[in-house]
């Protein structure tokens, strides 16, 4: 399969959206997989801090730091040619408005991101917005908030009760109206990614957040079988079967775009 060599842009994320299409992305690190990735078609590169357990093997993602999101951001970027490059924000970066601002313009001017990303609900709404007005690209990160992870007590899905899932709804509203260009919800029920996605015309990246978001996100490291220990629920080994790297992830692509992947199964109630 080779894909179209058109650019994938904010604005190619919303006609997806508004054309009821679907969008696949991937979490990139390297300058390698990231050129496989973007040849397999994966329209998204998400350079998340998740590096920090992946490639540095810290326990959290809480000691990643801003210089290392630029350094892999700048390694992806070497290799990208069609996919649009979305960067965490790391732990703490986006503390104030000011200092988000300042984080993000590196993160773009010396990584090359095109987006960045932030974990955040309501509280993020000020730096969100003053991204938006000094024209920075942003997603926000809702749901399960891996930088958090020390207050909340473990990885959980979250917005299971009444009235955390309204909370959720609301947040994304918010940060809609602040200006966020991307919403990204990780594990958080089914039903409530869905009705959140229905409720928005931002488009919505889900992760454990069941079918009916816009868009698809795996950690790279996840769906090729290679994170130690259990696998999450949300995700699928599609190297288990294949050639090699390049077939999963053009498999990978395939089942996202036509709704066959995440199915039932990797959701939560
Ligand atoms: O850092 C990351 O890889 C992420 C994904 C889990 C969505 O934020």
């Amino acid at each position: 399969m080779t894909p179209e060599p058109v650019e994938i842009t904010l604005a190619t994320l919303r006609a997806l959206k508004r054309a009821g299409g679907k969008f696949a992305c991937l979490t990139a690190y390297d300058a390698s997989l990231a050129r496989v990735l973007d040849a397999a078609g994966v329209d998204v590169l998400l350079v998340g801090d998740t590096l920090g357990m992946l490639v540095q093997g810290h326990e959290t993602t809480i000691p990643v730091t801003l210089d290392d999101m630029i350094y892999h951001t700048r390694c992806v970027a070497r290799a990208r040619e069609r996919a649009l490059i979305m960067s965490d924000m790391p732990f703490m970066s986006a503390a104030t408005p000011a200092q988000a601002l300042a984080n993000a313009a590196r993160l773009m001017q010396e990584g090359g991101a095109h987006c960045v990303k932030i974990e955040g609900g309501r509280v993020m709404a000020d730096a969100v917005r003053l991204l938006s007005e000094r024209g920075l690209p942003v997603c926000a990160h809702l749901g399960l908030l891996p930088q958090s992870v020390r207050k909340l007590g473990g990885y959980r899905v979250q917005g299971r009760e009444q009235h955390a899932a309204a909370e959720l709804l609301e947040d994304a509203k918010i940060l809609e109206q602040a200006g966020a260009d991307v919403l990204l919800l990780e594990c958080v029920p089914a039903t409530l990614a869905g009705r959140i996605t229905a409720a928005t015309e931002l488009p919505v990246i889900g992760i454990g957040a069941g079918t009916d978001c816009d868009g698809q996100v795996l950690v790279l490291y996840d769906m090729l079988g290679v994170t130690p220990g259990r696998r999450p629920r949300f995700s699928r080994d599609f190297l288990a079967g294949r050639g090699g790297v390049q077939a999963a992830v053009e498999e990978y692509v395939r089942a996202v775009k036509a709704g066959e992947f995440p199915g039932p199964e990797h959701a939560y109630s």
